[in-house]
């Protein structure tokens, strides 16, 4: 079990436990200013004041008070941060495997992996160790020029695919820094071969199907038929259309000639853990080709071993294969890279000049990336995510016959899992951060879980236990 330890026992020490964050802490105790972001709240009545450390004393970790050195560096900084998002009030600082640890020494269990991204933990020892290295040798030097990782990660990813019978036709690999640009140059490179497919020009429209995310840049957002992103910065690309996901009657209408590109998550990740059937995605190729359309899968989320196979598309016959397949999220296990692997039908049709990058490719990703490519490919790993993935739903499914009226489904593949809830996950993520698990949402009423892939069984349950008392802190 991770040692939790109240709050109130730490406070005071933070210099004396953590001397790296000395002259930081030093930093962080500024007078309080006006906060732009969600702030931590800065004043309490005497009442309030007592209630909360009623509730403090109460809880094994609970959320940092308005008086904490959390709450200082919050308020601090907050107006010079464009508010994009809104965060609980623990500031993370340190990670180690399948924890994380806060300014003030807080200890939690981490089941988002910073959503599905350090799929080998947090700091793993050799990736760190890779990471200096690489920074001592060459960290970046343009695209102009040849330099040695970026070629080995495009073989490696290549042969990977190969070896594990994912996309049977993977030939060339463009490197990038996101999961968004991987697909912006999908949706580039799928334009580019509607224009060489049909001169005239009329082959440009691209599918994609409601619930999916591929991203926030213009193209990846037109892509994400989502009102909530895509409403403030309409209008969207011209071209997009959207569809029904595993709905196999709509596909004819859907893809037609005027389709250059599809592009489809294999399993939703952001919205709410759905699985497609593979008779969809059989009858999706098909008709792809039927039109000249490229088949793009995104599997920035999904892939990489999450779901048990290298790539989640890994179980579907031949026919079935994406023409382009987007990664990135765990590619280097939190430094920033995409990756966009085409096979040779769309590799043939990029010319120089067609799409580049400044930073795409640099050493230091590329060497990084390589190295945990090269972990993620093992079978026993993959075969262990199975098995952790089959003890995460046994729990799940405890707990649902505990929660029927809350817990309606257990959905996903591998560590990549939803429970679809009956109402608002909210207090149920705080309540869980507040005993030391933290667990992320997605699509309307699904807690995520997408932990490391190095999650080890004891782990698994003590974080479905804690899982268990914050549902039932929350149904009393
Ligand atoms: C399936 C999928 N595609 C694309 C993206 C965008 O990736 P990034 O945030 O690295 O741009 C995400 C991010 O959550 C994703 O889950």
């Amino acid at each position: 079990m991770a040692s939790r330890i109240p709050v109130s026992r730490l406070s005071g020490s933070l210099t004396s436990r953590a001397p790296a964050f000395r002259s930081l802490s030093s930093a962080f105790l500024l007078p309080r200013m006006y906060s732009q972001a969600t702030p931590v709240p800065t004043s309490t009545s005497g009442k309030a004041a007592c209630e909360n450390a009623k509730r403090e004393a109460a809880l094994p970790n609970p959320d940092p008070a308005s008086d904490s050195q959390s709450a200082a560096l919050v308020n601090a900084y907050a107006p010079f941060m464009v508010a994009t998002y809104s965060r609980p009030p623990p500031v993370f600082v340190r990670g180690e495997g399948s924890y994380i640890w806060d300014i003030e020494n807080r200890k939690y269990l981490d089941f988002t992996a910073g959503i599905a991204v350090n799929a080998l933990g947090h700091c793993d020892p050799e990736f760190s160790k890779l990471v200096a290295q690489q920074a001592k040798t060459l960290v970046h030097c343009s695209n102009l020029y040849y330099s040695p990782w970026i070629g080995a990660l495009s073989k490696l990813l290549v042969e990977k695919t190969l070896e594990a019978g994912c996309m049977h036709d993977a030939s060339s690999v463009f490197v990038c820094n996101s999961g968004t640009e991987a697909n912006e140059a999908a949706i580039k490179f799928a334009r580019k071969v509607g224009k060489v497919l049909d001169p005239t020009r009329e082959k440009y429209e691209f599918v994609s199907f409601h619930g999916s995310f591929h991203g926030r840049t213009m193209g990846s957002l037109s892509a994400t038929p989502n009102p909530k992103y895509q409403d403030p910065f309409s209008p969207m690309v011209p071209g997009f259309k959207y569809g029904t996901y595993n709905d196999i009657e709509g596909i004819d209408d859907l893809v037609t000639e005027a389709t250059c590109g599809v592009i489809i998550e294999p399993i939703q990740g952001e919205g709410g853990v759905n699985v497609a059937s593979p008779n969809f995605l059989i009858a999706l190729a098909k008709r792809c080709r039927q039109v000249g359309a490229v088949l793009i899968y995104d599997e920035i989320q999904c892939g990489l071993s999450r779901t048990g196979t290298f790539w989640a598309h890994g179980a579907l016959p031949a026919e079935a294969h994406p023409d382009i397949l987007t990664t990135a999220k765990a590619l280097a296990n939190g430094f920033p890279i995409g990756a966009t692997i085409v096979n040779h039908h769309v590799a043939g049709k990029i010319k120089v000049g067609d799409h580049g990058t400044t930073f795409g490719g640099n050493p230091l990703a590329c060497r990084l990336a390589h190295y945990v490519v090269s972990r993620l490919a093992e079978r026993e790993l993959q075969e262990q995510v199975s098995a952790k993935g089959a003890a995460f739903v046994r729990g799940f499914r405890q707990l649902q016959s505990k929660y029927p009226s809350l817990i309606t489904e257990v959905r996903g593949r591998g560590l990549l899992l939803g429970l679809q809830l009956t109402s608002d996950p909210t207090p149920i993520v705080a309540a869980a951060r507040e005993r030391g698990l933290l667990i992320i949402t997605a699509g309307t009423n699904t807690l995520r879980f997408v932990p490391s892939l190095t999650i080890s069984e004891e782990e698994i349950q003590e974080g479905l236990h804690i899982l268990d008392e914050a549902i039932e802190a929350n149904t009393l």
